[in-house]
């Protein structure tokens, strides 16, 4: 970040009589803030603000203010921090979202997911319903609707580059999606006819199709409808580590961090049925060396799974068998 690197501050808040006056002692000098400037930009927000910012900008500002003085921020520090920022925005276009990248590495798309199920859901605190994980930036709507037994992985031949890999993690996965009723926490979940279970995951090489032009348009993509039992079935392939992008501000902020831009091999999920909330979600394969240090901080325990292997099928080395638990939306909440 920038050239000068102060000390943190000690603030001391001065009796009521100088409550505008905030002192932070730095090596021993003495430093003044106006605390009056805090108050005066909350106080700025006039009568016809939008009630949600009127609500959350005081909060924004106290925290944003506090946290300068409380790190001693410099004018080069922040136009850094700007530049930053301004640089997610110039990189961004509707095949790469920066701006959200950033957000990822700080936890902070996490973190919502956590806090709106929260809200929305009263059987995700019990336990009962499947956990959510962020949808990431590589969704596409449309995916091709399959029949069930189906593969997702197109095109796969020999030439492919990442063939050996691709047979020797192949897989078979299956499943239930499953109604659980937060009026009768006690009822075992029910099985969901014609709920929709749409998955993406990278190929081998770690690259989602959009981001791999020598993939076929929708590769590794696909949404299948449950039957009568709530089942669903479909071929892919067991999901590999792969880094985020990391040729942009996010990554270089990643790497002024110290850290790696790895994710665990996963494979994303939204899960939708009618009268149910939908549910978006990632599995995590347990064999991989990054799951306890997810770039993006989204692996929970029971999104994590075990792969068996799968005797008997020339399609398929592996096998995993993982039931989603949808909670029934109730009506008017
Ligand atoms: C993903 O899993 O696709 C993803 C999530 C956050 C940042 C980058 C990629
Ligand atoms: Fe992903």
């Amino acid at each position: 970040m920038g050239q000068t690197h102060p000390q943190m501050s000690q603030t001391h808040h001065m009796s009521s009589a100088d409550s505008a006056v905030d002192v932070s002692i730095m090596d021993g000098s003495e430093k003044k803030f106006d605390l009056s400037l805090t108050d005066k930009v909350i106080a700025a927000t006039g009568p016809n603000a939008h009630p949600r910012l009127a609500q959350v900008m005081p909060s924004l500002v106290r925290h944003l203010h506090d946290f300068a003085r409380e790190v001693n921020l410099t004018v080069d520090e922040w136009t850094t921090a700007i530049e930053l920022i301004n640089e997610c925005g110039r990189m961004s276009n509707d095949r790469r979202n920066e701006t959200q990248l950033l957000c990822d590495i700080l936890g902070l798309e996490t973190l919502v997911d956590e806090i709106t199920a929260n809200i929305v859901s009263s059987a995700s605190v019990s336990g009962t319903s499947t956990p959510s994980a962020i949808l990431g930036p590589f969704y596409r709507h449309d995916a091709p609707l399959l029949p069930n037994g189906s593969s997702i992985v197109k095109d796969l031949t020999p030439a492919v580059p990442w063939y050996d890999q691709a047979v020797a993690d192949s897989a078979y996965i299956t499943g239930r999606v499953l109604s659980h009723n937060p009026l009768f926490p006690d009822m075992p979940p029910t099985p969901l006819r014609n709920a929709i279970v749409d998955v993406w995951h990278t190929a081998p090489n770690g690259l989602y199709e959009q981001q791999d032009p020598s993939q076929p348009d929708m590769n590794l993509r696909g949404r299948f409808a449950t039957d009568a039992q709530g089942r669903y079935a479909f071929y892919a392939l067991r999901p590999v580590a792969y880094p985020i992008p990391d040729d942009g501000p996010a990554g270089k902020f990643l790497a002024l961090l110290d850290r790696h831009p790895h994710r665990p091999g996963h494979i994303h999920f939204i899960v939708s049925a009618t009268g149910h909330r939908t549910l978006t979600t990632q599995i995590f394969d347990d064999r991989d060396e990054y799951i306890e240090k997810d770039s993006v901080f989204a692996v929970k325990d029971d999104l994590v799974v075990h792969f068996e292997p799968r005797e008997r099928d020339p399609q398929a080395k592996w096998s995993l068998n993982y039931d989603f638990v949808l909670e029934a939306a109730m009506m008017g909440l």
